[in-house]
């Protein structure tokens, strides 16, 4: 600890009231997950199955590290800590604290710099949906089809086309060349770093006081409309009829406690800073259940209800089943067209996933506000135009390397092997290191309900041996195939030799068979003579094979090289942090802590 003079405390921030923080909490839960994630999820992993892995995901991780990480951004509150890195240290003086706080405060950042793209799509398609645009695009669509099928494709084929204009999913650099994607991306900079600017009470609990009621409003509305559709009972049968062979395949349940994670934003120090804002005896028992239950209410019952039984009823199993970004950008705008009154609650839903993106979007940014200001001193002007610029860097790189949302996908990959990561660790300080009979005492201090019985046990036991045999499995399952993505040459070779049969076999395939009776009648009529324009036609055939595999192999290589400059770039990214980490700790932070000591705060944390 440094031997520099002390320094006051600075004003601690504290939320207005029990609701306000439990709908800022719930809305940083609540987001795209809830809406888009969850649906797709569940329906290729299990449907009604999935929910076994992951009610049991729900409460052996997410509700015991939500209360972990409740009670310890309470307890680093205490010590004028708002952030992970000052929290982690605060409770756990030692050099492992600090890699465990960067690497909670990068994971935040890093995901809000493509969650903010989403966040734009959703406005953009609002927008969309509000002026009536999609009714152009569908009668263009459909001005010349035949039967309902053919409307169906002809409908989903627009809203495909629409979404990959959008998105610029076909090129690099699209979103760059003109079209407002640029300006609605700044627009919701804007909107955040606003409210972000105003503070925690005045920007970020007034906003979510008035966006959550507003966006539930909005999905019951179209909770209804979808509920009394004809039929929709056959939609809702496809989405939850159980296919119970899926529990035997470990990826149903890394899927289950993945979507966990993303949902309740547990393990990516979200909670420990919202907490930190609690006073020492407010409740955190009973309002992290609150959040929680908010946010499972508007997962499970709202998001598993609303689109892929409407998908199927409309569009049919395949338009249903299919990714997150498909299901929420081109199913979705298909299934308006069909739906009475699609425009309007197309813009209604549209709306409210812009609404809940927003709030989710807010919680990602506040820690490391806090961080500059609690770390370093920096005034909330500055850290607010640093942390604009910093993400804003984040953000172009990730719109600008956007055919195939390969940038978005590869920073989403890292992100979630980060979340683990940092939630084993924050349970096992928790557990081992504060102590988990002591942690749960203080978890029960001023709770409005107390925890049960044996939490302390799967605190220190449970949880911890779950999280590491998830990260085992994960890291078994997905890594190695992920670390091939990122080899240019393997990556090179492998598109390749793909590109080289496609274009071989293309040929004789049974449209191109023409040129096989061709072939024939060439050596009919000419005789030796037609071997000579035979070997011509495939010296022909193989000379363009070789143009594509080469121009495949390139592609290919360019992918893989994207996914090195994703992780290169969040490794720097994470070592800065661990550096301004360390740097903090011995100056500002630790100078803090010593002066909360001194007031009281670790004997009232009870260490
Ligand atoms: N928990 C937030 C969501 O579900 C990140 O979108």
């Amino acid at each position: 600890m440094s031997d520099t003079p002390e320094l006051a405390l600075p004003k601690k921030e504290n939320w207005n009231s029990k609701l306000g923080v439990v709908l800022a909490v719930a809305g940083s839960a609540v987001g795209l997950g809830n809406f888009l994630r969850f649906p797709g999820q569940a329906v290729n992993n299990g449907g009604g199955a999935f929910m076994i892995p992951y009610i049991i995901s729900f409460l052996v991780l997410g509700i015991p590290i939500a209360w972990c990480e409740w009670t310890m951004g309470r307890m680093g509150g205490r010590y004028g800590q708002n952030s992970a890195p000052g929290i982690m240290y605060a409770l756990y003086r030692r050099t492992p604290a600090k890699f465990v706080g960067a690497m909670t405060l990068l994971i935040p950042v890093v995901i809000y710099m493509y969650y903010v793209v989403l966040e734009a799509w959703c406005l953009d398609y609002c927008i969309e949906f509000f002026k009536g645009g999609f009714a152009e695009t569908f009668a263009k669509a459909t001005a010349e089809t035949a039967n309902h099928q053919a409307e169906v494709d002809a409908i989903v084929g627009a809203t495909g086309t629409h979404f990959g204009e959008h998105a610029g999913m076909g090129e690099h650099g699209a979103l760059f060349s003109g079209g407002r994607m640029i300006w609605l991306v700044l627009f919701c900079f804007l909107v955040n770093f606003f409210i972000i600017y105003q503070g925690v009470t005045r920007g970020i609990e007034t906003f979510c006081k008035w966006a959550m009621p507003a966006l539930l409003i909005c999905a019951v509305i179209i909770l209804v409309r979808v509920l009394t559709l004809p039929d929709i009972t056959v939609g809702l049968g496809f989405m939850w009829n159980p296919q119970w062979d899926k529990l035997y395949d470990p990826q149903v349940w890394l899927a289950a406690s993945g979507q966990i994670f993303f949902s309740l934003s547990v393990g990516f120090g979200l909670i420990l800073c919202y907490s930190s804002y609690l006073r020492s005896n407010d409740d955190v028992v009973l309002t992290s259940l609150s959040a929680s239950s908010t946010n499972e209410f508007c997962e499970v019952i709202l998001g598993g209800m609303i689109v892929v039984p409407t998908a199927f009823l409309f569009l049919g199993a395949g338009a249903a089943s299919e990714s997150t970004f498909n299901l929420g950008f081109t199913t979705i705008p298909a299934i308006m067209h069909f739906m009475p009154g699609g425009n309007f609650f197309g813009a209604v839903w549209f709306g409210l996933l812009f609404l809940a993106a927003v709030t989710s979007s807010l919680s990602m940014l506040q820690p490391a506000i806090a961080f500059m200001e609690d770390g370093f001193g920096v005034k909330r002007r500055a850290s607010v135009a640093m942390l604009g610029v910093i993400t804003a860097i984040g953000a172009a790189g990730v719109m600008y390397f956007s055919k195939g949302a390969l940038a978005m996908d590869h920073t989403d990959f890292w992100c979630n092997l980060m979340m683990i990561v940092a939630a084993t660790f924050q349970v096992l300080i928790f557990g081992w290191v504060i102590g988990a009979e002591k942690g749960v005492k203080e978890m029960n201090r001023g709770a409005d309900v107390r925890v049960p019985r044996g939490v302390a046990i799967m605190i220190r036991f449970v949880t911890p041996t779950f999280l590491i045999v998830i990260l085992g499995a994960w890291s078994y399952n997905k890594l190695p195939g992920y670390l091939e993505q990122m080899n240019p040459e393997k990556q090179g070779e492998v598109a390749e030799r793909a590109a080289y049969v496609e274009a071989i076999t293309a040929h004789f395939e049974p449209e191109n068979l023409a040129q096989e009776v061709l072939d024939g009648k060439i050596l009919g009529i000419l005789g030796p003579e037609g071997e000579t324009v035979i070997a011509t036609t495939l010296v022909e055939w193989l000379r363009e094979a070789d143009d594509a595999a080469a121009e495949a192999r390139k592609e290919a290589a360019a992918d893989a090289n994207i996914a090195r400059l994703v992780f290169l770039g969040i490794i720097v990214f994470f070592i800065l942090l661990v550096v301004l980490s360390d740097i903090a700790c011995r100056n500002r932070i630790g100078r803090m802590i010593a002066v909360a000591e001194k007031e009281g705060a670790g004997l009232e944390a009870g260490s």
